[in-house]
């Protein structure tokens, strides 16, 4: 595959502005096209993510990716997974922390996870990474997104609102991103 601009299909621009400055560090440059991606219904961000590039390539004809994200929480058997958006919406970070109410420390180990798919012509590829942690018992922090001030990684005891740096070294997101930045480069040289 030649160098040229990859378009980073997604309605949301937080998830853009991380994608964007963990890819420049990689001396990937991306560009935004902000639109909705229509969602398969799936057990797992993988098949959703696979299922959106498609879809979104079909459309648009160019270099793409999109991503699918969610968090797991072991307490809950897993839930919101791949509902994370439409729980979000619905219930927010306060409905998250009623559900896990008198739950103890060690029955609050979560994981995000981010699936992170590219579409270019004749290819389809998916990379995914997670992030290990735990729900915190209150929200804390202003910064990031989503599920953000309610989610503490591993090994820290700040939640990623409140130490966006740290989450742009550990998230899932960075993990999927790096192994995505990882193939492009290798396209790039025409390595298999
Ligand atoms: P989707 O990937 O757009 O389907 O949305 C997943 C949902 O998970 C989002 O609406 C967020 O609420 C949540 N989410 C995904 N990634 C993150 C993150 O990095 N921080 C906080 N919440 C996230």
């Amino acid at each position: 595959m030649k160098e040229g601009k990859i378009f980073f299909v997604t309605s949301n621009q937080h998830k853009f502005s991380e994608a964007e400055r963990i890819l420049k560090a990689k001396g990937i440059n991306i560009a935004h096209h902000p639109e909705r991606v229509e969602e398969v219904r799936a057990e797992d961000c993988a098949t959703v993510a696979r299922e959106a590039a498609v879809c979104a390539y079909e459309k648009l004809k160019k270099p793409l990716f999109v991503e699918d994200s969610g968090l797991f929480i072991d307490a809950l058997n897993g839930f919101p997974g791949v509902y994370s958006a439409f729980a979000f919406k619905r219930i927010g970070n306060e409905g998250l922390l009623k559900l896990m109410k008198g739950k103890e420390e060690k029955e609050r180990s979560a994981k995000f996870v981010s699936c992170v798919a590219f579409a270019g012509e004749g290819k389809v590829k998916v990379f995914s990474g997670e992030c290990l942690g735990s729900i915190a018992e209150e929200m804390k922090g202003k910064e990031g997104f989503g599920f953000d001030p309610v989610f503490i990684p591993e090994r820290s005891g700040k939640t990623f609102a409140q130490d966006v740096e740290l989450k742009e070294k550990v998230s899932h997101r960075k993990m999927a991103l790096m192994k995505f930045a990882k193939w492009l480069k290798k396209e790039s040289r025409g390595e298999k």
